[in-house]
């Protein structure tokens, strides 16, 4: 039998039934399969040792009689116990090399992986600018781990629903409305053109002035407020020029998203739950979980240290709707209308509270009217820092624009390629450039643990060296460069030639190497079992692209996945390092080529799981 995607939970599988066997199963028998340290094999079970001390059994005795009924496991893999009850897996060179034949591209990986979430809806919230502003790098985080997030779960077989949770319903609306109304009295045509090459700038600008405009003159600040009234009872006129705001600023966003790889399902911004808090109100009301409190209504979290005290203000005291109200509305609708499994909420960990409040307020709403909370997780991450430690601000204490960044990172990334390989076409330069100027970034962000703050260090993240984009990118295109060797290399006199430096492959004409698939199972067909300790080392890593994936989607932390592909490089550097490629021996060379070609698809598909571009040549 061939070994299934996920090894590790065809062992667990196989431990589960072992243990009902053996009437352990419904004495609370776990097996704990985990990636065993690879000194002592590829995967290990550690539940016997919990389970037989608690039975008072003799741990070691138990994991016997558990491994005694795994007999048919052995084919794949040599079991041993180790220590006071482990029971260590390695896989054989022979399944090494199924798994290896089996995912072949990267809609078979995505087959393999699929069972894990089939049948599951996730919505994921994230990015979430406001309107009329432009982006900065406070929202690159959002925007960059939502993405790897929602390519994790749609990988693992969950229907994935993209959301952009907007903020377009502010107060600030009022001054920016009056401005925009007086920008086009006096001269529409100047202000549609403004609006037609820098609209988000424009906005900004326009809302400056209304802000001016309304400290200067009470009877500005009046007429600002006056239009915010409008446009909140639906004054066609108001609701136009903000619905026109809207588009025009997701129309600028779109231009950011693109290059992140981004396109949202739905913009559910707040202004959609405007008319839906009403019944939020009442259920809350309803249910004995909301109270009036100085005219605003509260949920106070009694059990809690801080929200005992500290209530959730859903209604304010002059009866407007807040940012509670509002992402109550949006967990019911969610569950309602979207039936979601799931909900990953990816904002910044200064939000804690508000969602630890939130999720709190919604079990207990959720358990009194008989309904059954999504999973709602808050994936929070930590602060851009600049070199100072500070968050990362432009010289003059400014936000740093989103767009000026991901522009300085294309033209670093152009010096960088230029640099490596001055020799190369312009356009072809740049083409690379941008590729992996956007990507160093992305990568740059995704590869620290989210949780913390991270510095951003431009010479650090555009690098060919160490844990970065231009790294991996590069080792990919690198593989590409042995099959070109080898598609030349008619009697394998070329055999051990060092694969091709940045620069070389870079001037080099013509079209990418030409793998096929007919090539890859051509290898397939003829590769015998890997044998060498490097050929080995490496099957045994790519095997386990599937545990990284896991653990990067039950966690939502995309790091581990950067962390697994680094790895994966560096192995297979020491695989090249070690075993020639294009030797005569047809079956030795099928083989190597079939790991340098799982090499490049799985490095491939995980780079596109973290939402990055790759290229082919660089
Ligand atoms: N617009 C909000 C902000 O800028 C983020 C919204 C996140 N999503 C949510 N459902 N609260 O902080």
């Amino acid at each position: 039998m061939r070994l299934p995607f996920h090894v590790a939970s065809h062992l667990d599988a196989s431990l589960r039934a072992a243990a009902a066997k053996l009437g352990l199963a419904e004495r609370g028998f776990q097996p704990e399969v985990r990636v065993a340290d690879p000194a002592h094999g590829d995967f290990q079970a550690n539940g016997a040792l919990a389970f037989a001390k608690r039975e008072k059994q003799n741990p070691r005795a138990l994991a016997q009689q558990v491994v005694d009924q795994l007999g048919d496991l052995a084919g794949d893999f040599d079991l041993t116990l180790a220590g006071p009850g482990f029971i260590n897996f390695r896989l054989r060179p022979a399944a090494l090399l199924g798994w290896l034949q089996e995912y072949d591209t990267e809609e078979r990986l995505q087959s393999g992986a699929a069972s894990a979430r089939a049948g599951q809806t996730w919505i994921v919230d994230y990015s979430a600018p406001n309107t009329a502003k432009q982006m900065h790098v406070g929202h690159l985080r959002s925007a960059v781990i939502g993405e790897a997030i929602c390519r994790l779960l749609a990988f693992s077989g969950a229907r994935v629903i993209r959301d952009n949770h907007i903020g377009d319903w502010g107060t600030q609306f009022g001054k920016l409305i009056w401005a925009y109304k007086q920008a086009a009295l006096s001269g529409a045509a100047a202000l549609q053109s403004a609006l037609a090459t820098a609209p988000l700038e424009e906005f900004e600008r326009l809302y400056k002035l209304g802000n001016h405009a309304a400290d200067a003159d009470p009877a500005v600040l009046a007429a600002a407020q006056q239009e915010l009234v409008k446009l909140q009872r639906g004054d066609a006129e108001n609701l136009a020029v903000w619905q026109h705001i809207n588009d025009v600023s997701l129309a600028a966003f779109q231009q950011i998203y693109d290059q992140l790889g981004i396109k949202f399902d739905v913009t559910l911004g707040e202004s959609f739950y405007n008319d839906k808090v009403d019944r939020i109100y009442r259920e809350l009301t309803d249910c004995g979980l909301a109270e009036e409190s100085k005219g605003a209504l509260v949920v106070f979290h009694p059990e809690h240290p801080r929200f005992q005290t500290q209530p959730f203000i859903v209604r304010k005291s002059d009866g407007a709707s807040n940012y509670a109200s509002t992402d109550l509305a949006t967990i019911l609708y969610r569950y309602e209308h979207f039936k979601v499994d799931g909900a990953a909420y990816v904002i910044d960990s200064r939000q804690s509270d508000h969602l630890e409040q939130l999720f709190l307020t919604a079990e207990k709403w959720f358990a009194k009217t008989n309904r059954k909370l999504p999973h709602v997780e808050h994936v929070g991450f930590g602060t851009v820092l600049g070199e100072n430690h500070k968050p990362l601000k432009t010289r003059d204490g400014e936000n740093i624009r989103l767009k000026a960044l991901l522009d300085e990172a294309r033209e670093r990334a152009f010096a960088l390629v230029s640099a490596k390989s001055p020799e190369a076409p312009e356009a072809e330069r740049r083409a690379i450039a941008d590729v992996v100027g956007v990507a160093s970034v992305q990568y740059a962000d995704l590869s620290q643990n989210r949780s913390s703050d991270y510095v951003f260090a431009w010479d650090k993240m555009i690098s060919l060296e160490g844990n970065t984009a231009a790294y991996l990118l590069y080792a990919v295109t690198r593989v590409g460069s042995i099959f070109r060797k080898a598609a030349t290399a008619g009697s394998g006199a070329e055999s051990g030639s060092k694969p091709d430096s940045p620069s070389v492959a870079l001037a080099k004409e013509g079209a990418p190497p030409p793998i096929s698939g007919e090539d890859s199972a051509r290898w397939a067909a003829l590769a015998t079992a890997p044998e060498s300790a490097a050929e080995i080392n490496l099957a045994r890593k790519l095997v386990k692209f599937a545990d990284a994936v896991q653990l990067a989607t039950n966690t939502l932390r995309p790091h581990y996945l950067c962390t697994y592909l680094y790895e994966l490089a560096g192995e297979f550097s020491t695989f090249y390092a070690a075993d020639k490629v294009i030797v005569d021996d047809p079956a030795v060379r099928a083989r190597r080529l079939l790991l340098c070609h799982r090499t490049r698809l799985v490095l491939t598909a995980g780079l596109h799981l973290l939402g990055l571009r790759t290229l082919e040549r660089m």
